[in-house]
Parts: structure tokens; sequence; C-alpha cells
């Protein structure tokens, strides 16, 4: 049997993932018998560490099974406020941490909760193929600066950026180590990104939804649909 669904125009709008698309194609042609290279979603190559499965578990036993805070299990946030703190990020507090269940989840209610109708988002091209999919369901507009020609670096290509956001661009963003090239880009770069636009006229400046800086900045990046 089936149906005939009248879908909303906003999802009408969103392609499907093509990192999605590639990894369904790569497990096909496993099953075929194929000797295939994956290199389309990226997880960690280690299991869930002893102590996570363990401690998952006996929260199950002990019946902490229902309905948390919505914004985050109050010990929960505690210990990332801990933690950061322990990355030198100490300036923020319970009150500014929001626990979802995955990245994808926390950008999603972002885009959401900051793109109106039409707003303009700026890509950093290559970007995560998600970012495009979370601002058509925002109904926003993409703009795209490419690194392709800097080596896929950041900093080499602030004055494009500085060209490519404007007056009209409500949220820029910057994702770092990059998925899908992998690139991380230097403190300077992200600092000239996060100031912006110091070099304009402009009397508002887009949404920065950053974190702030680590002391220390991270070398590994995992990528994924
Ligand atoms: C750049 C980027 N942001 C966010 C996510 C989503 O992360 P999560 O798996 O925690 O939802 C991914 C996952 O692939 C990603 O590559």
């Amino acid at each position: 049997m089936s149906y005939e669904f009248d879908f909303a125009d906003r999802v009408q709008r969103v392609e499907p993932s093509a990192t999605i698309a590639i990894s369904n194609l790569a497990a096909e042609l496993e099953a075929e018998g194929k000797d295939v290279v994956d290199l389309s979603v990226g997880e960690p190559d280690f299991d869930t560490p002893e102590n996570i499965k363990q401690a998952a578990k006996d929260a199950m036993d002990a019946g902490e099974v229902g309905y948390t805070p919505s914004n985050g299990i109050p010990a929960l946030k505690e210990a990332i406020v801990e933690k950061f703190e322990a990355d030198g990020l100490t300036q923020y507090g319970t009150d500014n941490i929001i626990v979802t269940p995955g990245g994808k989840q926390a950008l999603y209610e972002v885009f959401q909760s900051v793109i109106d109708d039409g707003d303009e988002v700026c890509l950093i091209d290559p970007a995560w193929v998600s970012y495009e999919a979370m601002v058509k369901l925002a109904n926003g507009s993409v703009t795209r600066m490419s690194t392709a020609d800097h080596g896929f670096d950041l900093e080499p290509a602030l004055d494009e950026l500085a060209d490519t956001v404007s007056d009209d661009t409500e949220l820029l963003v910057v994702n770092t180590p990059g998925n899908p090239h992998g690139s991380v880009y230097s403190r300077e770069a992200l600092e000239a990104s996060v100031t912006w636009p110091s070099n304009t006229t402009s009397s508002s400046s887009p949404t920065r939804y950053t974190r702030r800086l680590p002391t220390t900045t991270p070398t590994r990046s995992v990528s994924g649909p």
C-alpha cells in the first residue's frame, strides 16, 4: 500500500543528504561483495568506552528512565561547566548550557531560533551538507564564500569573507576543524571572524553564536552526515 503525502514546502526544499546517499551506495556495493573504501559518514574508530557504557547501565538500573529537564540534567550541565573551565573557558555557568542529543540537534535549534523568512546565512565552502538543509528548513537564504583557492584555509580568505558578509547577513557559520576538508583554522582567523565586521561601516553585525575560543586548538576532525 502506498500513501501520497502532501509534504510541506519547507520539507520539499531540502535535498536528500549527499553523504547518506554515498554511504547507502557503499553499503549496497559491499553487500554485493565489492571491496569498497567508504569515505562518506565519519565516526570515531573506537567502541564506546566501558565507563560510559557502565554509567548508562547503572542509570537505567537505578530507574533513571523518565523525562529529564528539557535543557539537560543539572548534574550533567554542572559537569559540562567543569569541563569548559578545565579547557580555559571560564565564563560559562549552567544557565548558558543546553544539552541536546547531538550537535546536529543543537545547530538545528540555533538556526530555527535565529533565522526569519529570507534571512541570509553565510557558509564557508566546502561546508557540511546539513547547514544548507537547516537554512532551507528555516526559510533562510544561503550565500557562500569558498576557501578552495586558499588551500581550504580561512586566514588567507578573510578579505573575501569580509566582502561576502554584509549588513544583510544574519548568521555566519564557521566550522573548525572543517567538515568535509578537515582544515583547522588558525586562532587569528577565528578571532577575525568572530570580531567581524571591524573593517566595514556596518551598523549591525551578523549574529554570532560562537563558542569562545579555547586556549588550545583541536587537531582531530570527524565528519558525518
Ligand atoms: C560539522 C559538523 N557539525 C555537526 C555535526 C553533527 O554532530 P552530531 O553527530 O553530534 O549530531 C557533524 C556530524 O557529522 C558535523 O560534521
